[in-house]
């Protein structure tokens, strides 16, 4: 049994789906079912006796607690967080409150309950913190990529929350001994992602007629790694990682934004041309740009691969046709996004059978 929280979001969601799909052993999700929180993701799961689906907040220690001691999991692989940059620079005190306290107290309550183990147990137990590459801040154009040991200089809310809580992380290794593993990943994309980060987004818009807003010139790169590869280096460092060490976690693939964008605008112009017989590329528009905007993310993902033999297995070319064929087909799962009716899904699918 292992503890996942955040599990309804979009790597959490991916992650438990392909966790359940490779082995029998059972998940506890603990997700609070933010705006981010989609339980629609998992439906395939219901009535699937390893799933335990359980509403809740990283930071109530008391319904942490209760969990652990009733469920007895091996390992917790912590997702939950506030996740999107734009949503914390308008509105940074969530981040604070689940980034920084909500890993505080989860961290405090898995450390007694790891405590309280037998020697055994307490031995293999591990506690994976999922984190991302934007704590390290921004690359100059012709910088090495991200390393390990690279200094961290977060720029936004988002990332300064996100950087906080790997220094509570170490800390709780360092100081109290808890058997930690941290990964910084680069940004993902794939199926189940929620259409406020830019590849959803664009496909959606795309679909709906709607300006493609690009910010700024355009020019900033990311490094974006498929949402199943991000799950097999969890998987991966879960199984062999050393204790207290971080991983970075990355796809090799650096690509501006506006290439992205017009990426996704060729694809659909094949897979779904527009009625009009223009190119989906026509919607695309440049607007302003965000405050304090990071130019460059890079992940040197050598140490993965060298200690613990990850690689991603999905190509960019690959894994964006992929997503957008994905967004295609489940044009009922964006629907329900984007009309809010998702958040219904508890009540009408649930019931009774989710503790909240
Ligand atoms: P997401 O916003 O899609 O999902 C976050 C999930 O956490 C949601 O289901 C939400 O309901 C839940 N949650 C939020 N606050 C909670 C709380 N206090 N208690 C319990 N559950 C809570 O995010 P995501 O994109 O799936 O990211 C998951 C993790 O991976 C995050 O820690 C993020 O920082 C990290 N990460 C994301 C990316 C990316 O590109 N999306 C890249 C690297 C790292
Ligand atoms: P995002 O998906 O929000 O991820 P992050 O900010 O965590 O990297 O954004 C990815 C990049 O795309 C980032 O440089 C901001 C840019 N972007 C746009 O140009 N337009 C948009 O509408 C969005 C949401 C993002």
């Amino acid at each position: 049994m292992i503890l996942v929280t955040g599990g309804a979001g979009f790597i959490g969601g991916n992650f438990v789906l392909d966790w359940l799909a490779q082995s029998n052993e059972p998940i506890v999700n603990l997700d609070k079912l933010t705006y981010a929180g989609n339980l629609e993701t998992l439906a395939g799961l219901q009535g699937d006796a390893r799933h335990i689906f359980v509403q809740g907040d990283i930071g109530d220690k008391t319904l942490v607690a209760e969990l652990l001691q009733t469920h007895r999991p091996r390992a917790v692989v912590n997702f939950a967080a506030e996740s999107h940059v734009d949503r914390s620079i308008h509105g940074p005190e969530d981040f604070i409150l689940t980034n920084v306290v909500g890993t505080f107290r989860l961290l405090e309550t898995v450390r007694h309950y790891w405590l309280s183990l037998g020697d055994e147990d307490k031995a293999a137990f591990r506690l994976l913190h999922v984190s991302t590459d934007e704590v390290y801040g921004s690359l100059a154009p012709d910088a090495a990529a991200f390393t390990e040991d690279h200094v961290y200089e977060p720029n936004s809310p988002y990332s300064a929350s996100k950087a906080a809580s790997d220094h509570l992380v170490r800390a709780w290794h360092h100081t109290y001994g808890l058997p930690v593993l941290t990964t910084n990943c680069s940004n993902n994309y794939g199926p189940y992602h929620f259409p406020e980060k830019l590849i959803p987004l664009m496909i959606v818009n795309a679909l709906a007629g709607k300006p493609l807003p690009v910010y700024g010139d355009g020019m900033q790169i990311r490094d974006w790694l498929y949402v199943q590869d991000h799950c097999s280096a969890i998987r991966t460092v879960l199984d062999k990682g050393r204790l207290g060490e971080t991983y970075n976690v990355g796809g090799w693939n650096e690509q501006p934004n506006i290439e992205i964008v017009r990426l996704i605008c060729r694809l659909l112009d094949e897979l779904r041309p527009r009625a009009d017989g223009l190119s989906y590329a026509t919607q695309i528009t440049h607007v302003t740009d965000r405050p304090g905007h990071d130019r460059r993310y890079a992940i040197d993902a050598r140490k993965i691969e060298r200690e613990l033999g990850w690689k991603p297995a999905e190509t960019f070319e690959t894994g964006i046709r992929k997503t957008v064929a994905w967004y295609l087909a489940h044009p009922d799962w964006v629907a329900n996004v984007q009309s809010g009716s998702y958040r219904d899904w508890v009540s009408h699918h649930y019931g009774a059978s989710v503790a909240a």
